[in-house]
C-alpha cells in the first residue's frame, strides 16, 4: 500500500507552543495503545525542547515507562557518549532518567561499517516486530518524529542518494553525510518509517523558512516523499512559516 498522501499542517505560536504540541501528541498516541508502545524518535537540535518537556512532572508522570519503548531513526556514527550521537542527547535530557534501559533501542555505532551497524539495527526491529516483513495492518511505530534538514533530508535520507529510493532493507548505512555533520550516518529508510500510525515533523525557526517553501512547493525532497500509513503531521512555528504558506 503506498503511504497515505494527504499531509496535515498544524500551525503554532513560537518553540515552546510546538513543543508541548507535540509532547500532547504523543501522549495521545501513547493513551491510544494499551498494549506495547513503540516510539521513533529523531535527532537535531528541533526536538530538545520537546524531550526537555517529556522529563516534567507534567509529561512524566502519564508516561507508562515499562510499555514503552523508544528507537531513533537515524545516528551519525560516533561513540555514544559524543554529544553528536541522537540517542545520546535523548537519553541525557529524558529517557535515561526514566525509561527502563532495555526499552530503549539505540543504533550500535561500534560495529565495523554503517552498513553492519545498519544491518544490526534492522535484526533488532524484526525481533521487535516479530517478522521480517512489515504488514500495513500491524503498524511498527505508532509515533515516528521528524524533522528536516536545509537540504530539505529527513532523518539521514539525503536528497539523489541511493537510502531514498530503498524499498526493500529497513536500515541502510550512508557512508557521507551532505551536510554538518560531515560523519558516516545509519538511517531507517522511508519504507520503515512510514509504518507507522502518525508521523510527525517538527520545524521552528526563521533557518527553516527557505526549506519549508521548497517542501510546499512539491519538490521531491526526502522530507516531502517521507509518508505515513497513517498519520502524516508538519507541526510548524510562525518563524518557519513561509510568507505563500496556505497548507495543502
Ligand atoms: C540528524 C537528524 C536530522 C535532523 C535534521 C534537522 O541526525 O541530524 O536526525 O534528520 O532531524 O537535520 O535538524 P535540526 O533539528 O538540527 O534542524
Amino acid at each position: 500500500m503506498a503511504a497515505a498522501d494527504h499531509r496535515q499542517w498544524i500551525t503554532v505560536g513560537d518553540t515552546g507552543a510546538l513543543a508541548k504540541a507535540a509532547a500532547d501528541r504523543l501522549m495521545a498516541r501513547i493513551d491510544a495503545n494499551e498494549a506495547r508502545i513503540a516510539i521513533c524518535l529523531t535527532g537535531g537540535s528541533s526536538p530538545k525542547q520537546l524531550y526537555a518537556l517529556l522529563a516534567t512532572e507534567a509529561y512524566r508522570d502519564r508516561i507508562p515507562w515499562d510499555r514503552v519503548h523508544w528507537f531513533i531513526g537515524d545516528e551519525r556514527c560516533v561513540p555514544p557518549a559524543d554529544p553528536l550521537n541522537n540517542m545520546a542527547m535523548a537519553r541525557k535530557i529524558f529517557l535515561d532518567a526514566y525509561a527502563p534501559s532495555s526499552n530503549i533501542h539505540p543504533i550500535p555505532t561500534d560495529a565495523a561499517s554503517p552498513d553492519e551497524s545498519a544491518e544490526r539495527y534492522a535484526r533488532a526491529l524484526k525481533s521487535f516486530y516479530g517478522a521480517d516483513r512489515l504488514e500495513d495492518a500491524r503498524p511498527l511505530f505508532d509515533l515516528v518524529l521528524m524533522g528536516v534538514g536545509p537540504d530539505g533530508h529527513t532523518a539521514s535520507i539525503f536528497p539523489d542518494y541511493p537510502a531514498l529510493n530503498e524499498a526493500e532493507r529497513w536500515v541502510v548505512g550512508v557512508p557521507k553525510a551532505n551536510v554538518e555533520p560531515f560523519v558516516p550516518r545509519v538511517t531507517l529508510t522511508l519504507t520503515a518509517l512510514a509504518s507507522c500510525r502518525e508521523m510527525l515533523f517538527e520545524a521552528a525557526g526563521h533557518d527553516k523558512r527557505a526549506i519549508l517553501a521548497r517542501v510546499l512547493g512539491g519538490e521531491p525532497l526526502p522530507a516531502n516523499r517521507a509518508r505515513s500509513h497513517g498519520e502524516t503531521v508538519w507541526l510548524v512555528d510562525q518563524a518557519a512559516l513561509p510568507e505563500n504558506f496556505r497548507g495543502e
